[in-house]
């Protein structure tokens, strides 16, 4: 046994194999690059690659369709506790929430076998938008809005947030979206499920702690974060000052760095086009221009370039989307890498488990507790 390394946030580590995704020169998933993907392919093409190994064909895209179709729907009593989770709270709390429960109604819940994980995989890739959705809608006081079986995943979240039939242009955007979010190796909520599921707990504790993982503006909350600073901005005349006073602050630019790619994450440079096409259509052409000087001045004083989450906000943002789902939408795609991560780890299993350098205190003597100061 070689000795034990230690790298803090075990950066550099390699902490196991995979055959989901490689991020070594751009990111593949199972082998094909994202940039075809994007480009030919709907996000339940890549799910079903993601999870299956293969891009499907006609007759198994046709046959998942129909399976997402049969399982779209959630239990009456989860959307009542929808309807009665305090206003305000965070629609990745509910999430989090949300994916715990299903598992009590989930028939497959507590069969760990291969099969019943990609059913159980299936099952929470067309029930988590729904949970998002329906809250969304309970919350603003509307009726939540039945998944509509003509319409193809993607154009679901739009039309069960929205109930208007959503545009070729947005079901593509939101396509690529969802692709591009769906998987990157060991990332930290990726990790998450794969440590849970190597002590042969379930998918639905998987993916809720992959979930709260998620959430943290380090990771998959940086989209919102990121929004909110575009707000902070207000107008690209203003962007300058803005973040030459954050830098001069010593403030973390959320949608910059990456604990991997530190030359670009390829995911940022192939949504630009599309962000800058959507803004065009829907008049945000200020927001892109306050973007680029901040992007500009970011690259130059710190030599971070943007990644994924600093386009995707302001994609959602021209596509109409309320920032409280930006982060949920990450969960709804990634849950496809998550679940294929459970299910390569039983595939091949060994418990995750390692060591620390300890830096405590050693062999001190017992004070009883009236001597204590
Ligand atoms: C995702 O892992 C994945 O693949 C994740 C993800 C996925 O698809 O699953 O790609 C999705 O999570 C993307 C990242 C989203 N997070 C953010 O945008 C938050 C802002 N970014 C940073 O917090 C940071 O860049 C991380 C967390 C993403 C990576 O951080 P590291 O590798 O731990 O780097 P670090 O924090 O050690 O920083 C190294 C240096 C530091 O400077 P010094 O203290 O050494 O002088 O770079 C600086 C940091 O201060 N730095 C930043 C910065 N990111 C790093 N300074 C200002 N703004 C930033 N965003």
């Amino acid at each position: 046994m070689a000795e034990p390394i230690y790298s803090p946030g075990l950066e550099g580590v390699i902490a196991g194999e995979t055959a989901i995704s490689t991020i070594a020169g751009g990111l593949q998933y199972r082998g094909y690059s994202i940039e075809d993907l994007g480009e030919h392919a709907t996000f339940e093409e890549v799910a079903y690659l993601l999870l299956y190994g293969e891009l499907p064909t006609g007759e198994a895209l046709t046959a998942l369709r129909k399976r997402l179709r049969e399982s779209a729907s959630i239990p009456q009593a989860l959307v009542d506790l929808l309807a009665k989770i305090p206003k305000g709270t965070a629609m990745m709390d509910i999430m989090r929430t949300g994916c715990s429960a299903l598992a009590h109604w989930d028939p497959d819940t507590t069969d760990n076998s291969h099969d019943a994980n990609l059913r159980k995989a299936e099952h929470l890739l067309v029930q988590l938008p729904i949970v998002m959705a329906a809250r969304h809608r309970l919350a603003a006081g509307q009726k939540p809005v039945p998944y509509n079986p003509e319409l193809s995943l993607a154009a679901n979240i739009l039309w069960m947030l929205f109930e208007k039939p959503p545009s070729e242009r947005l079901t593509k955007a939101m396509d690529v979206s969802l692709i591009l979010y769906a998987e990157h190796e060991y990332n930290a909520s990726a990790f998450t499920a794969r440590v849970v599921s190597s002590t042969l707990s379930d998918m639905h504790s998987a993916v809720t702690a992959a979930i709260g993982a998620l959430k943290g503006p380090l990771h998959g909350g940086a989209n919102e974060a990121v929004m909110k600073v575009l707000e902070e901005v207000g107008t690209a005349d203003r962007a300058e000052a803005w973040i030459r006073d954050a830098l001069a602050q010593k403030r973390r630019i959320m949608g910059f760095g990456h604990r991997v790619y530190k030359t670009g994450d390829p995911r940022a440079a192939y949504l630009r086009k599309l962000c800058q096409e959507l803004a065009d259509e829907t008049g945000n052409q200020d927001m892109e221009s306050m973007a680029e000087t901040i992007e500009t001045i970011v690259r130059t004083e710190k030599n971070l370039p943007p990644n994924l989450d600093w386009p995707s906000a302001r994609l959602y943002h021209y596509m109409g989307l309320d920032v409280d789902l930006y982060t949920p939408l990450f969960v709804v795609s990634r849950v496809t890498g998550w679940s294929a991560h459970v299910i390569e780890q039983l595939d091949n299993n060994r418990l995750i488990r390692p060591r620390a350098n300890y830096t405590g205190p050693l062999e001190l003597k017992w004070v009883p507790i009236d001597q204590r100061k």
